[in-house]
């Protein structure tokens, strides 16, 4: 009986990890962009992916992003950017819309307006990561 008992807790205690309630962080978000967004806007962020020559139109230097918005990180902007909601004007193929793959698990995130707003993890961790990379001019 005791046994079992413990079985028992021992299996709680996995299910616990399972259900990760934790805020996602930089790391995780490196390595969704090495998987998804490297292999046009470089490892380092910087445009100089392998497929990034085969553009016509270039990948945008992810770490000038603040610098070119007033020092400021419109990390609206760039969340809507990403998953696709900003693009319907896009004329050609150009950055493509990963709203599918950011997809599930949904977390509360402020970003910028003040409001906590359900966001996919997968983009607040992307978010959260482009943000440490950003550089001053
Ligand atoms: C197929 C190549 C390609 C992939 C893969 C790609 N991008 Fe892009 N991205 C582009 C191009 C090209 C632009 C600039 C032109 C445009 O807006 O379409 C861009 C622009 C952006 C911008 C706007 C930058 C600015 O200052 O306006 C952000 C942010 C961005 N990409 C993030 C990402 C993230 C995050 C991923 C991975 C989830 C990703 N991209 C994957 C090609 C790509």
């Amino acid at each position: 009986m005791q046994a079992k008992i413990a079985g028992l807790v021992g299996l709680l205690a996995v299910a616990g990890c399972v259900e990760n309630t934790e805020m996602p962080v930089a790391q995780d978000g490196k390595a969704i962009f090495m998987e998804n967004c490297a292999v046009c806007h470089g490892e380092n962020g910087k445009g100089e992916g392998s497929m990034a020559r085969a553009m016509a139109k270039p990948p945008a230097d992810l770490t000038l992003i603040q610098a070119r918005h007033g020092d400021n990180f419109p990390r609206a902007k760039v969340m809507s950017i990403v998953d696709g909601y900003a693009k319907s004007d896009m004329d050609g193929p150009g950055m493509p819309e990963f709203g599918d793959l950011l997809q599930g698990d949904l977390i509360p995130f402020d970003s910028g307006d003040g409001i906590q707003t359900p966001t996919p993890r997968k983009l607040v961790a992307l978010v959260e990561y482009l943000e440490t990379i950003q550089q001053t001019r």
